[in-house]
């Protein structure tokens, strides 16, 4: 019975589960709550344990075992991260997709490593919690692949801060397996023997909750809602009746580490824990399960970048040669204390020292991050070097090698991962820009021309990566790092930190940012938009004979104005005034708005928005019943890469999609979320729901 590796990469779910304040309060007993803790066992002001969360999604889990096919006598839970976006409500309905990530081989003797990420919407619409399951397969190592990177949490070398004892019943996972994991191995003398075990062992989940209520009761005493990140590894099985010790330590604020410990035979039962607390914030901008390459990333602007995306769950690739101010030299010590760092701060983090000024550097820099986390999300090309000289004493050598760090690296990177994103329908590009390169600055010549260089290449990629989803922004930072300790006046270095830029360049990372082929300067708490403005100039002469240069100079207040001027999306735009020029008298301004007003209009446009890249071996009919005054049936078969879309009710649909015109309309502008519109109950599916799943592929509307 062999793994099955083909399972990596596809989707799991949705599953749903509807729970009710009777499960939350089954399940704060089952992890040892009694009448100390009132609060998460009693329907008067119930509040849930976070760590429910994990116990809720308990089929969505059960999933990644059976998909990815492993020997379920060899099985256990290795390693657990829950990340809470937003308070659990105490009923509801959980909607969970996710897929298996990655299937490491750590050898037949310590056996396969099977990771399934998922996240998890409330009916309320919102996104409640990310959850990251490593199973352990004891007996399907050894089939040849790679093995699993290694992160270990450190832990400081005092006495903890808190130890908080507890005693598991001797018939604890009793109780604990009605909240959903049923599994034999907690309950079936026999099977636990046949797995290697004297007796059934509790569940890990089990004594994770035992630990969840001794962190919440340290560090945020009576208010589980504060929870933000819980993550262990699971290190030894413990058998039901032996007592129980979680050692927590502070590290830093609203940071602990923590591990348990079984106090009968002093083993750690639970270790590499990280717990981080503090206010929920409202609509978070998270990373998880995404893959972030920060090139430049050993110091200054392009660490702070690294750390901040590794803090709000991405991946991170760590690139960075090494070398001097000039681009001299090499080292990988810069890479490898930022990969550190993120790994003490709980995060995943690569270290690459590559040059991005080659081809191979390039290549070998989005091959680290597939090898590493099978995919990229994000690419920002950040890596920088200076040769400062006027611009007649700039040689060739100097004006080359700022050029290929900074232009042509941006090329050798972010055209590799450009293949990876336009297959997987998204990504998002950051290039650096400068001051210098916007409005020039003495003696950087070389500099200045890298740094627009950038612009041109973002405007470019920004209209073929527009249908992919691929969003590419600039921004023209200004802090304190070792390029700018003497451009800036000293008594400022202090108060000009990277930490200052990152937020917007985490931003223009994010699935959140919908602008692209953007500029923005950034720093010291000022940001602000710069662009490429056209001023509305002059037509001269009648369009048959070129105008003399002194009908020009006589026109040169109109054509030097930029009042009125406006920023063009692409050449074709204002190529196109300029041939109109004597057909339309003056420029026309866009109408406000924008957008498909109307359900007819929306399917009138869907064949053009057809991807027939993405429907390849796809045979479906998707069925649409839109009511209201608007509304009416449409369906729209997809088969040999083709698409047809007409009105009425097909015979046979694949699914059928329902839904209000107004909310139709909002979600095919993008207002409302596919997901949120489906868990809200405003889009209601019938038949495949997993085939329904192909529409937001199929389609760029
Ligand atoms: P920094 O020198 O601290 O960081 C640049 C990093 O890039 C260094 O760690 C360096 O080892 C790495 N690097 C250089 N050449 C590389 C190559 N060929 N391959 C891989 N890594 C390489 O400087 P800072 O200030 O953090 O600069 C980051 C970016 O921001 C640069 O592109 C810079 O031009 C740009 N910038 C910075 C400004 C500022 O105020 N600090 C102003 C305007 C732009």
């Amino acid at each position: 019975m062999a793994l099955n590796l083909d399972a990596i990469g596809k989707k799991i779910g949705p599953v749903t589960k509807d729970y009710s304040w009777k499960d939350v309060v089954l399940y704060a007993l089952g992890v040892g709550a009694g009448f100390d803790e009132l609060e998460y066992v009693y329907e008067k002001d119930l509040k849930v344990i976070p760590s429910f969360a994990v116990a809720a999604i308990f089929e969505f889990l059960s999933y990644i075992g059976s998909n990815a096919n492993i020997d379920l006598s060899g099985i256990l839970h290795g390693e657990q991260d829950l990340i809470v976006h937003n308070p659990i409500p105490t009923e509801g309905t959980l909607t969970t997709e996710g897929t298996i990530s990655h299937i490491y081989d750590n050898g037949k003797k310590k056996g396969a490593l099977i990771v399934g990420e998922s996240e998890t919407y409330h009916s309320n619409g919102q996104k409640l919690f990310t959850a990251v399951i490593t199973l352990v397969g004891r007996k399907d190592g050894g089939f040849g692949g790679e093995p699993a990177p290694k992160s270990e949490v450190n832990f400081p070398e005092r006495a903890p801060d808190f130890e908080v004892d507890a005693h598991p019943a001797p018939d604890q996972p009793l109780l604990y397996r009605l909240s959903g994991d049923v599994f034999q191995l907690h309950v079936d003398p026999e099977f636990a023997r046949m797995a290697g075990f004297e007796q059934p062992i509790m569940h890990g989940l089990c004594t994770h909750g035992f630990a969840c209520r001794a962190l919440i009761n340290s560090l945020v005493p009576g208010e589980p809602e504060k929870l933000r990140r819980l993550k262990c590894r699971f290190s030894k099985a413990l058998y039901p009746g032996d007592p129980i010790k979680t050692r927590i330590w502070k590290t830093e604020d609203n940071q602990a580490v923590w591990k348990t410990i079984n106090t009968r035979t002093d083993e750690e039962i639970i270790t590499n824990g990280i717990f981080e607390y503090g206010e929920v914030p409202k609509d978070e901008i998270r990373f998880d399960g995404q893959v972030a390459v920060v090139t430049g990333a050993g110091g200054g602007l392009g660490r702070a970048y690294a750390l901040e995306l590794a803090k709000r769950g991405a991946k991170v690739v760590v690139n960075d040669f090494g070398g001097s101010r000039d681009g001299t030299g090499g080292a990988s010590t810069p890479a490898d204390e930022a990969v550190k760092e993120i790994e003490s701060l709980g995060g995943e983090a690569v270290a690459n020292y590559d040059n991005v000024a080659t081809p191979e550097g390039g290549e070998n820099i989005i091959k680290t991050a597939l090898d590493a986390f099978g995919t990229v999300d994000i690419v920002i090309n950040n890596a920088g070097i200076l040769r400062d000289k006027s611009f007649t004493k700039m040689e060739p050598e100097n004006w080359q090698a700022v050029i290929d760090v900074h232009l042509n690296g941006a090329y050798h990177v972010t055209r590799p991962a450009f293949k990876v994103m336009r297959e997987k329908g998204y990504g998002r590009v950051v290039m650096t820009t400068s001051a210098a390169g916007l409005y020039g600055n003495f003696g950087q010549s070389n500099y200045s021309a890298a740094k627009m260089g950038m612009v041109g290449l973002m405007n470019t990629i920004k209209l073929e990566g527009k249908k992919h989803d691929i969003r590419v922004n600039t921004v023209a930072p200004l802090a304190a790092s070792r390029l700018t300790e003497d451009v800036l006046p000293p008594d400022l270095l202090d108060k000009v930190k990277p930490e200052y830029v990152a937020p917007i360049v985490i931003y223009l990372a994010s699935n959140r940012c919908k602008e692209t082929g953007c500029i923005y300067n950034a720093g010291m708490n000022s940001f602000n938009r710069a662009a490429v403005v056209t001023g509305p100039g002059a037509t001269i002469g009648d369009g048959e004979n070129p105008p003399s240069v002194e009908a020009v100079m006589d026109e040169f207040g109109k054509i030097d104005s930029l009042k009125n001027g406006r920023e063009y999306p692409e050449l074709n735009e204002q190529v196109g005034e300029v041939i109109n020029a004597f057909s339309k008298p003056a420029r026309q301004e866009p109408e406000a708005g924008g957008g498909l007003t109307s359900v007819p209009a929306v399917f009138e446009a869907m064949e053009n928005a057809f991807d027939p890249d993405a429907a390849k071996g796809v045979d479906v009919v998707f069925q649409y019943h839109i009511s209201g005054d608007d509304g009416g049936d449409w369906h729209c078969v997809v088969k040999d890469e083709k698409c047809q879309v007409a009105s009425g009710v097909h015979e046979k649909p694949t699914c059928t999609l329902k839904m209000k015109d107004s909310d139709f309309l909002s979600m095919i502008n993008g207002t409302l979320p596919a997901m949120q519109a489906y868990t809200s109950g405003k889009l209601k599916i019938e038949g495949d729901i997993m085939k329904s799943q192909l529409i937001e592929k199929l389609f760029k509307m």
